[in-house]
């Protein structure tokens, strides 16, 4: 099916004789590889008398071949599936089943992504970048401390590099362009975080989304709304190959606290009044900045604390 939908991908009308012929397979054959497709993959194709069937808009797919060499170069093997629950959730069930981190997998489309606090992720096929990365981490606790901060710092890089200039961090590793998020992450974690443990790095990112379908609940943009035109999705994963084995590489030698100065630095509410919503009261202070465990610092009624975990999220109060 993904031969046929290669064929489909410039968007532009095709005979169903002329896909049979391309593939070695009858009209009928196409005919019902397409129903198949929009059945499973959620993927409009439109049908004309006389010119024959069109993807609804052009799609720019993962190539697997450029992918996979960009992956092994870094010691990072890529796989691509057309479609998955989560890529996260595919990645937790290989470590358990044996497979040797560190990999990456793609997906075309998610089912069932998912985001922090127990959210869905939004991931249309072949539209955005549903990415996870495994890794093995032996180093205990200071491993992980600032680690998906330190993810969003590469992240951050790679949309930078990409043209997306204006995006920038809200803590803990959300990515936005104008109050609009336009990435995330999510971190999930296998084995004793206190000894040898496998993480799953989940990076979400909206790249060439225009249209949502009705169910995302905050403001959000894409690279594509950002600059104007498709972004290759493919060239972005290169770009954040790049940055990840970099900043990675940067935490692993000398921790989180290298690099805490350049996450403040990026932080786009660094010094601004928030609320910060964990368990029944919400907290309200001003940002002083985050610690070297990666918890961020508020000032609250003129005394500092610091808040860590995954379960808290940020809201500005004021427009300061
Ligand atoms: C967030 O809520 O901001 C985190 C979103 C993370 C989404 C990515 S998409 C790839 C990976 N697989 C998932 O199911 N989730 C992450």
């Amino acid at each position: 099916m993904l031969s046929l939908l290669r064929l489909l991908q410039d968007g532009r009308f095709h005979s169903g004789e002329a896909l049979g012929a391309a593939l070695g397979v009858s009209r009928s054959a196409i005919w019902k590889q397409l129903q198949v497709m929009e059945a499973e993959w959620a993927l409009p194709v439109h049908r004309v008398r006389g010119r024959g069937y069109r993807l609804e808009s052009q799609l720019l797919l993962l190539d697997e071949d450029v992918l996979a060499v960009n992956g092994a170069a870094r010691g990072w093997p890529l796989s691509i599936l057309p479609t998955v629950d989560s890529t996260n959730a595919e990645v937790l069930r290989r470590l358990a089943s044996g497979h040797v981190p560190p990999f990456i997998m793609l997906a075309e489309r998610q089912t069932a992504g998912r985001g922090r606090r127990g959210r869905s992720w939004v991931s249309p096929f072949g539209e955005n970048l549903n990415y996870s990365l495994a890794l093995q981490i032996d180093g205990g606790r200071r491993q992980l401390e600032g680690l998906s901060l330190v993810v969003g710092l590469a992240l951050l890089r790679a949309l930078q590099a990409s043209g997306v200039v204006r995006a920038g961090l809200k803590w803990p590793n959300d990515l936005l362009v104008d109050g609009r998020k336009i990435a995330g992450i999510l971190l999930e974690l296998s084995g004793d975080p206190a000894d040898v443990c496998h993480v799953v790095i989940g990076i979400g990112v909206n790249v060439n989304m225009l249209v949502d379908k009705g169910s995302i609940d905050q403001p959000w943009t894409s690279m594509r709304a950002e600059l104007g035109g498709a972004v290759d999705r493919n060239e972005f994963v290169c770009e954040l190959n790049r940055q990840l084995s970099l900043y990675l590489g940067m935490h692993q030698a000398h921790g989180f606290s290298a690099l805490r100065n350049e996450w403040q630095d990026n932080h786009l509410w660094q010094g601004r009044s928030v609320t910060l919503a964990t368990g029944a009261n919400p907290i309200t202070g001003v940002v002083l900045g985050v610690d070297q465990s990666g918890a961020i610092r508020l000032r609250v009624a003129g005394v500092e604390q610091n808040f860590s975990g995954g379960e808290l999220s940020l809201r500005l109060s004021d427009d300061s």
